[in-house]
């Protein structure tokens, strides 16, 4: 089963990532699809340190990020939660996803974000480092703006009508990136990893 890894990247005690990512894996499990909450509070990676990872796949300095590595490896895709801060996306996230290379290649990512303008800052630059890791960032992307975003954050607790609004939006998401997933899995199974070739 294609298996997608739903990535939240703030680690903040009070975060609202908890609430789309309760909306998002619950469409996704819809379409049938292995749903892998990797949440960045469970992966408390060391500073990056040592030689590029491109010229050294799948070589981890601790345990920790041999951890995230495994599930980064094992995914097909990914949908990163994208908290922005002063507009850009959070360093917790950047400091893991340069532990590795070969485990992003040539997979379909996909974004949703939220803040005064969605998030649109933070997707934009995740958008450049996908490329990259040799990743294709898909186009649909699910922006909460605050005409969703206020109500959905102060309700007491998470309730996936205050998110109904943006369906549509995931719907497109999720087409788009299962497309790319498909795609990008027979072009994976057809040749070898290729790593190195693409400094
Ligand atoms: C340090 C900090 C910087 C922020 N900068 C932005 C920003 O640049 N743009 C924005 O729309 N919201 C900004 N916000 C508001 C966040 O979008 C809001 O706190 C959101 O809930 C963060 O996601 P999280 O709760 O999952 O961590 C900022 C919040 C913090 C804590």
């Amino acid at each position: 089963m294609t298996k997608i890894a739903l990535i939240i990247t703030s680690t903040r005690t009070e975060r609202f990532a908890d609430r789309p990512a309760a909306w998002v894996a619950e469409r996704l499990r819809r379409e049938g699809l292995e749903v892998d909450v990797v949440d960045m509070r469970d992966h408390d990676l060391p500073s990056f340190d040592g030689p590029s990872p491109m010229y050294a796949p799948r070589r981890y300095a601790t345990p920790a990020i041999a951890e995230f590595g495994r599930h980064v490896d094992e995914a097909d895709a990914y949908v990163v939660l994208a908290s922005e801060y002063n507009h850009g996306y959070t360093g917790v996230f950047k400091n893991a996803a340069d532990h590795l290379f070969a485990e992003w290649d040539r997979k379909p990512i996909a974004f949703v974000a939220w803040g005064n303008v969605g998030g649109a800052r933070a997707v934009e630059q995740l958008r450049s480092v996908a490329v990259e890791f040799g990743m294709a960032p898909i186009r649909p992307a699910v922006h909460i703006l605050p005409d969703v975003l206020v109500p959905a954050m102060t309700a007491p607790t998470y309730d996936a009508e205050l998110f109904a609004a943006l369906e549509p939006r995931l719907d497109a998401l999720v087409e788009e990136l299962t497309w790319w997933t498909n795609a990008l899995g027979s072009g994976r199974a057809a040749s070898p990893e290729v790593v190195a070739a693409h400094a």
